[in-house]
């Protein structure tokens, strides 16, 4: 998937295939405004002020309590952008808002949306990254209410994929015990142990995570079968022999090589004989050659923001293999391009 300048007709088709339209101004000006616009759409309620029914753009105003001429203005960029369709003057919302911004929708991105405000300042920092190559150490400088958007944010991500791992994790038969490591929402926990009512989940994760994420934890109402252990990934003793599955997921590209290689080590002592290391990443494109537009945007990002960038999957199994265990084939999400699991067993 890639975002950039499109012809919506036949002249600007031409215009693009002929160099003639200003694509860097597209790229920047436009994708800057698109974004706050969708960001602010979400935050000011106009998203679900649509969602009953139909209304004018002096209604929708009225409900969000913002200016009648500036809201039809963002009305008119949702429109366009196809989240809102306007029939005698009333707009209503299209599939794809329904979809993925209603709060309700169970792939709703909503609370992922709002995640981009704390994100917008640290991608304007791009230029010290440039400059200095010192990512962001985002872990130990956001505020509570930061970390409240974070793990909000990383839960609505989570909800539309959370079927999908339920059902091509590898989970080893009369698995008990598993390991979420940086697990923040619990959320594939949850889905795992529905999925196997043997199965009972330690979710780790850093204590002003647990803090946040604790009440995402209660919501799911698997009482005393799943429960949050505040701690660090990098310095805690996992133990050895006392999960059947450990699951890592979008944790790793937050560090360094050497930390993710040892703490695969240690995820791999963590596990009794024939349990399953599950590492689930937006892996890295086999070769550079080969990388998309996101690909290549989320491997800027998540070195800006932390020690890494994105993984491969031969970087992922070659840490397994070091630490004794017997990497899977790859599993690709339908539901999430680009992202998927690289498994391991132990012997
Ligand atoms: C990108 S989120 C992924 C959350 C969840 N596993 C998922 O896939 O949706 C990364 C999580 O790792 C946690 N984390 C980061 N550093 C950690 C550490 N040193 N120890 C434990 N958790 C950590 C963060 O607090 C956050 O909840």
């Amino acid at each position: 998937m890639r975002i950039g300048a499109v012809g919506e007709n036949l002249l600007e088709r031409l215009a693009v295939r002929l160099r003639l339209g200003p694509r860097p101004l597209l790229e920047t000006h436009a994708t800057l405004l698109l974004a706050q616009a969708l960001m602010v759409a979400t935050k000011a309620g106009v998203i679900e002020a649509l969602a009953a029914a139909p209304l004018t753009p002096g209604e929708v105003a009225a409900r969000c309590g913002g200016d009648e001429r500036a809201t039809a203005k963002l009305l008119g960029v949702l429109e366009a952008t196809g989240y809102v369709r306007r029939s005698h003057g009333r707009c209503a919302l299209t599939p794809d808002a329904q979809r993925w911004l209603l709060g309700g929708s169970p792939h709703s991105l909503r609370d992922n949306l709002l995640f981009r405000f704390v994100e917008w300042s640290w991608i304007g920092r791009l230029d010290d990254f440039l400059l200095s190559g010192r990512p962001l150490d985002i872990h130990a400088e956001m505020s509570p209410e930061q970390w409240g958007a974070y793990q909000r944010g990383m839960r609505s991500l989570a909800a539309s994929l959370a079927r999908e791992v339920a059902w091509r994790t590898k989970v080893p038969r009369g698995a008990r015990a598993m390991l979420d490591i940086g697990g923040a929402h619990g959320l594939y926990s949850a889905a795992l142990c529905r999925r196997h009512p043997t199965l009972e989940a330690v979710v780790l994760d850093l204590p002003a995570a647990v803090e946040q994420a604790a009440g995402m934890l209660e919501h799911e109402g698997l009482g005393g079968r799943i429960a949050h252990r505040a701690g660090d990934a990098l310095t805690d003793d996992l133990g050895a022999d006392a999960f059947d599955l450990v699951l890592v997921s979008n944790l790793l590209h937050h560090f360094a090589a050497g930390q993710s290689r040892d703490l695969v080590r240690r995820a791999a002592r963590a596990l009794r004989p024939g349990g399953v290391l599950v590492v689930q990443e937006l892996f890295a494109p086999a070769s550079a050659r080969r990388a998309g537009q996101a690909a290549a945007l989320a491997d800027l990002y998540f070195a800006m923001t932390s020690e890494s960038g994105t993984l491969s999957v031969d970087e992922i199994a070659a840490w397994q293999r070091e630490a004794g265990l017997r990497p899977l084939r790859p599993v690709r999400f339908v539901s999430f391009p680009g992202a998927g699991q690289q498994s391991a067993v132990k012997r």
